[in-house]
């Protein structure tokens, strides 16, 4: 046989045929856009380490979002900033805290948008940890698990589309599904952070969100960075306990996990490409090393072709537009 007998570059030579064996497409509706509202500031606040990001008031969040919607991104996720921090997030579960007052005012203004909501204590607590506190700064998993159904469903109560659990408890996927069903809110998808990994990526989303740690860290709670096969056996019980949607994070480092959960689940599958990811790629791309946009396509791109479906991404904005 004479060499080379086969050429795979002849389906790249041209750029219409090469297009059309393209294998991993984009969805500018398969995007989420994560956005910051924060109580007791008047104007946006720029991230230092997130150029581009801001913690907004009510009224400019709002704004922000039916801006997402008329550029054709079909949903948010929303993180909240309260005033108040106290031991067990009470703001977090109040009828008119900072996420439930955002999410009446966006669905208020947007009723198509999808909100999806970020479920967790860490924003709310003044510990800033995910978890109810017991002795010698353990983190309870049951007494957490009450605490985050009712928020939860005070989220659905506001009008949330969507919750979005965090928090890495065990079982509180379940506690989630049972609390929303026994109030009338059967309809309401569960996506859960079924695979978080405790990683050094979150590190400008804390800052954002104001939520980092008052002492130790995550590694109770979250997962070992190093473990595969425990990202199957906690994809699949979130699956059991009643998860419609699996997210996995973070997304780049986890590549192998997303393709891992794909095999695994029928389920649909998110990404959430987090803050350390974005602040790699924008601050690069601010100092002349990459280019933006081919950087930001090539990360989402691989993303998808892990096995993603739904890719969270604080690049959402900036890029819809390439995706038409
Ligand atoms: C917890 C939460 C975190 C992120 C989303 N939800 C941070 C953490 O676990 O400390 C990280 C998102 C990001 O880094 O962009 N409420």
């Amino acid at each position: 046989m004479p060499f080379p007998f086969e050429r795979p570059r002849r389906l790249r030579e041209n750029p219409v045929l090469r297009g059309m064996i393209r294998e991993t497409v984009l969805r500018a509706d398969q995007l989420i856009a994560p956005l910051f509202v924060k109580e007791g500031i008047s104007s946006p606040q720029q991230i230092p380490s997130m150029p581009g990001i801001f913690q907004f008031p009510l009224k400019e969040l709002v704004d922000e979002a039916s801006q997402l919607w008329k550029k054709g991104i079909k949903a948010v996720l929303l993180f909240g900033i309260p005033v108040q921090k106290d031991k067990h997030a009470s703001s977090g579960l109040d009828k008119n805290g900072v996420l439930q007052n955002a999410i009446r005012a966006i669905k208020n203004k947007c009723p198509e948008l999808v909100v999806m909501t970020d479920v967790c204590l860490c924003e709310f607590t003044d510990h800033g940890h995910c978890g109810v506190v017991g002795e010698k700064n353990r983190i309870e998993n049951d007494p957490s698990l009450e605490l985050l159904a009712g928020m939860a469903l005070s989220h659905a109560q506001a009008g949330a589309d969507v919750v979005a659990p965090s928090d890495m408890m065990d079982g509180r996927v379940f506690k989630i599904r049972k609390s929303l069903d026994e109030n009338g809110f059967q309809n309401i998808p569960i996506m859960s952070y079924a695979v978080k990994y405790a990683s050094s990526f979150y590190g400008p989303f804390r800052v954002a969100a104001e939520s980092a740690p008052q002492f130790g860290d995550r590694k109770t709670y979250q997962m070992d960075g190093s473990n595969r096969r425990e990202a199957l056996r906690e994809a699949a019980l979130d699956e059991q306990e009643g998860a419609d949607i699996l997210m996995i994070k973070p997304a780049l480092p986890c590549l192998d996990i997303i393709a891992d959960v794909r095999r695994q689940t029928t389920l649909p599958i998110a990404a959430y490409q987090v803050s350390g990811e974005y602040a790699m790629i924008a601050t690069a791309a601010e100092k002349g090393f990459l280019d933006k946009q081919q950087a930001v396509l090539e990360s989402l791109t691989a993303i998808k072709r892990a096995g993603a479906d739904l890719i969270v991404t604080y690049f959402a904005k900036e890029i819809v537009d390439e995706l038409k």
